[in-house]
């Protein structure tokens, strides 16, 4: 959450610094702000977006080769022109910029109010500002080392970035928990919480550590620790182009992820299916494989979407490789008191990488002697430079808001995952493991029939436009489709909705359900079809309204429904894959015609790197 950018070189810093919170902008989008060097700091903020930034910026002096800037999501102090970033301290020397959480800043900040400290903001940031410099004034030290001070007196997490005016000539970065990436340029760095805003100008990037501090200047770069230990950067080439990052002529970054999503899965599955489709292999799990497959119990841990994913992977590892399953929220598991014993593996699965319940759920669990794999979307992010060992799901930058490709992602990957353990553990027969592969690679062309269908979906999302709530019924593999499909529709649209096991509708919201209520029914032919059947006829009793996805060639239901969504047949395992595409097409063009803001949805962020 929130975004930050850097720079220091021979360019213009402004156009590089609001490029880079552009990009930046899905992490946080409530108030915006740069401050540049330019013999004095000067500094514009402004609540709302990075667009409103340069309204509010033009037709000042922008001028200057060092600065910084910060598109926010909200945690301490409300989202206005004066708790945005960059923040200055009491005295002006210093400059900052934030992303995280400072918890112990009440107690820091009546120590500086004691000693005659004034704040103007609300934030826990003014606060880290105002402690360095104090340290930097009582102790007469430089600016690097009362950063360092300053930085070891707090708890909590950060990636900082601070300027000071009596060291014009540079940039000190710091994290802890939250991802800060540098860009090394010749003569020119940048500073950035992911590598979107770096790309154009150089793939050369270092990855900040905990605990690491740097020390930048114009052709200069020192790196060490916060205590002061010398460390050597280590450079990094980015498998990134530009090109993955802008919108490619469609109207929002969520639907040019929803139609990426055939490249996206073949990408998933490229290059660790061999032979023509008869062989998989994950490299990334190689070292580990024989302790995936003796591991008494899997433990899949997540948020959100990819919490979604993990639901599906239950059903695919209990199915394919006969391994018992748990899936939890990573925000509940980290503060329960969770047996995990030595023989567990523990999946953690997160499309960015930085989210801060599933980290320490990760921590926690390593603690416990588990082995612990990551299932991650974002390359050298956290997430997967704190497992064990893990596999990438390539699925390529989401930059929307409201995660698509990269769910299809995750469950390409689990379902790999399964389909290996279960073959390497003779669950599955040579015939069995053969289809799986075979019906895995079928999937991306069955997307793309399904994406066809866009225009019909977009006319039928014009009769739910107006809807308060919406229920969303599935079983099996289904079920964890229903709560995603339902998770889309609230988070974009802001329409209530809910995601149910069809059969546990009898148990309580059957009562919901009037001719106001749209019930969609994920109905693929499975063993559960004819109890789906019957759900749908209970709803259509009550006079709700059913949107049904059902496969080609389905009749019964087709006949009931008020609208239907045919996708295309595949094994049950797969299901899911296809299934979620007209939902999220669905809750795309409900959002689009109610006026919403489809790609930052209100409230909502993208990289959640606080608890
Ligand atoms: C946020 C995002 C969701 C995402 C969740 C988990 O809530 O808005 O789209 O599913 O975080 O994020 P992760 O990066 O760990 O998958």
């Amino acid at each position: 959450m929130c975004g930050i950018v850097g720079y220091i070189g021979y360019r213009e810093a402004y156009p590089v610094l609001i490029n880079g919170l552009k990009r930046l902008e899905y992490r946080g989008y409530d108030s915006a702000g740069i401050a540049i060097l330019n013999e004095v700091s000067h500094v514009y903020k402004c609540k709302g977006k990075v667009s409103d930034l340069e309204k509010y910026a033009k037709g000042n002096d922008v001028s200057g080769h060092i600065g910084m800037g910060h598109t926010r999501w909200a945690t301490h102090g409300e989202p206005n022109d004066i708790n945005a970033h960059p923040h200055k301290s009491f005295n002006g020397k210093f400059v900052l910029i934030h992303n995280g959480i400072i918890e112990n800043y009440s107690t820091l900040k009546d120590r500086l109010i004691n000693r005659g400290y004034k704040f103007t903001s609300q934030t826990d940031s003014e606060v880290l500002v105002n402690l360095i410099e104090f340290l930097y004034l009582k102790g007469g030290v430089t600016a690097e080392v009362a950063v360092r001070l300053a930085l070891s007196k707090v708890e909590g997490a950060y990636g900082i970035v601070v300027m000071c005016s009596d060291e014009p000539d540079k940039l000190i970065a710091a994290r802890k928990g939250s991802p800060l990436v540098i860009g090394v340029g010749n003569d020119e760095y940048f500073l950035a919480s992911d590598a979107t805003p770096i790309v154009e100008y150089t793939k050369s990037v270092i990855y900040l550590n905990d605990q690491n501090v740097a020390v930048i200047t114009k052709n200069e770069l020192v790196l060490k620790t916060l205590k002061n230990i010398p460390l050597t950067p280590e450079i990094k080439q980015l498998d990134l182009d530009i090109g993955e990052i802008d919108k490619g002529g469609y109207a929002h970054f969520m639907l040019k992820e929803i139609f990426e999503q055939p490249r996206s899965i073949h990408d998933t599955f490229r290059g660790r299916v061999y032979s023509e489709g008869t062989e998989l292999r994950l490299g990334g799990l190689f070292q580990v494989l024989p302790k995936l497959v003796e591991a008494k119990r899997i433990i899949i841990i997540g948020c959100g979407t990819s919490w979604h994913a993990g639901l599906v992977g239950e059903y695919l590892f209990e199915d394919l490789a006969r391994v018992s399953v748990e899936v939890e929220y990573a925000s509940e598991f980290r503060y329960r008191n969770p047996i995990i014993n030595s023989g567990d593996v523990v999946i953690a699965i997160s499309q960015s990488g930085e989210t801060a319940d599933t980290l320490a759920a990760i921590r926690l669990a390593k603690e416990s002697g588990a082995l612990v794999l990551g299932i991650c979307n974002v390359v050298g992010s956290s997430i997967p430079r704190e497992t064990d060992a893990g596999v990438y799901t390539h699925a390529g930058p989401e930059i929307g808001v409201a995660s698509t490709k990269a769910f299809t992602a995750q469950v390409t990957v689990l379902a790999m995952m399964a389909i290996l353990v279960g073959r390497e553990k003779n669950i599955l027969t040579e015939a069995q493991y053969h289809h799986y592969i075979k019906e895995l690679m079928a999937v991306p062309e069955k997307i793309e029939s399904i994406l066809k269908q866009d225009e019909e979906i977009r006319k039928m999302a014009e009769m739910y436009q107006d809807v308060n709530n919406f229920l969303y019924l599935g079983r099996g593999y289904l079920f964890p489709v229903a709560l995603e499909g339902a998770l889309k529709l609230k988070e974009i649209s802001y329409i209530h909705a809910e995601g149910y096991p069809a059969a546990e509708m009898k148990h309580g919201p059957i009562a919901l359900i009037d001719h106001h209520m749209p019930v969609v029914v994920l109905a693929a032919k499975d063993h559960s079809y004819d109890k789906i059947v019957s759900n749908v006829q209970e709803v259509k009793a009550r006079k709700g309204r059913v949107i049904a996805i059902i496969n080609k060639g389905e009749a019964t239901i087709k006949k009931m429904a008020n609208h239907y969504i045919e996708i295309p047949e595949s094994d049950a395992v797969f299901s899911p894959l296809l299934a979620v595409i007209p939902l999220q097409l669905m809750s795309y063009y409900i959002a689009v015609l109610r006026g919403c803001d489809v790609d930052q949805p209100r409230n909502l962020a993208k990289s959640v790197t606080v608890e």
